[in-house]
C-alpha cells in the first residue's frame, strides 16, 4: 500500500519525504487554509520535491468552472491530480477530463454508489473517508473493502484512497481491506513508528549495554 501525506505543510512532507515514505501528497482547500498561503506557490513547492502524484482541489462546483480551473491546475506541474467532488457536476467534469488526460481525484465518497459511479466516469482515483463516515457511527473500513471488491468484479481500474484517516488502526485496516493508497495527516505518522514496548526495550537495551561495559572496565 502506497502512503500519500495528506497535508500541505511542506515540514512535514520534507520530513516523511526524506524517509523514503511519502509516495504523494493530497491536499483541500481546508488544509491550504491551515498553511495560510497561496493555493498554487504552496502546490508548485510541494510538487518542487515529491515525485509521486500531488491532489490539489478545483474550488468550483459548477461544470464549466470546475473543467476551467481543472485545466488550470493540471499545468501547474507533471505530477498533478486534480481532485474533484463526488457531484453531478464533478462526474461530468471526470468524464470530460479523463478524456483529455487530465488525472483526477473524486472526492468526499461516503457510499458504494458514489465509488461506482466515479470509477465508472473514469476517475485515477477516488476517496472515501473513512473517518467521517466513523463520526457517522457507520464503518468506514467496510466501505474499502466493499469499494475493492467491486471495482474487482469489474475490473474497474480507479485506485482507492482511504482518506480522512485519524488512527494508526485506520491505516492498517486500509491496507487489510485492499487500499490501494491510505492518505495519512502528517502528525500520524510519528505515531505509526512508535510503539510504548519499542522504547521500553531500546531504554533497557541501553541500561544492560551500560552495565556490561562497565563490569569489563
Ligand atoms: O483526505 C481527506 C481528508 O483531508 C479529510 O480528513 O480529518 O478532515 O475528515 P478529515
Amino acid at each position: 500500500m502506497k502512503f500519500f501525506l495528506d497535508t500541505a505543510n511542506v515540514e512535514q512532507i520534507k520530513r516523511i519525504n526524506d524517509l523514503g515514505l511519502c509516495d504523494g501528497v493530497t491536499t483541500n482547500p481546508s488544509l491550504i487554509k491551515k498553511e495560510g498561503r497561496d493555493f498554487k506557490e504552496v502546490v508548485t513547492e510541494i510538487a518542487s520535491f515529491v515525485k509521486g502524484p500531488i491532489s490539489a482541489e478545483v474550488t468550483s462546483y459548477d461544470y464549466e468552472n470546475m473543467v476551467k480551473e481543472a485545466r488550470e491546475i493540471a499545468t501547474w506541474a507533471d505530477n498533478i491530480v486534480v481532485k474533484i467532488p463526488m457531484t453531478e457536476a464533478g462526474l461530468k467534469a471526470i468524464k470530460a477530463l479523463s478524456k483529455e488526460g487530465i488525472k483526477t481525484n473524486c472526492t468526499l465518497i461516503f457510499s458504494l454508489c458514489q465509488g461506482l459511479m466515479a470509477a465508472k466516469a473514469g476517475a485515477t482515483y477516488i476517496s472515501p473517508f473513512l473517518g467521517r463516515i466513523d463520526d457517522m457511527g457507520e464503518d468506514g473500513v467496510e466501505l474499502i473493502y466493499n469499494l475493492r471488491t467491486v471495482l474487482d468484479n469489474y475490473g474497474l481500474e480507479s485506485q482507492i484512497i482511504a482518506a480522512s484517516i485519524r488512527t494508526n488502526k485506520h491505516v492498517e485496516e486500509s491496507a487489510l481491506a485492499g487500499a490501494d493508497i491510505a492518505t495519512i495527516p502528517g502528525n500520524l505518522f510519528e505515531k505509526m513508528w512508535t510503539h510504548p514496548l519499542t522504547n521500553a526495550g531500546i531504554e533497557s537495551f541501553k541500561k544492560d549495554w551500560q552495565q556490561f561495559i562497565n563490569r569489563n572496565k
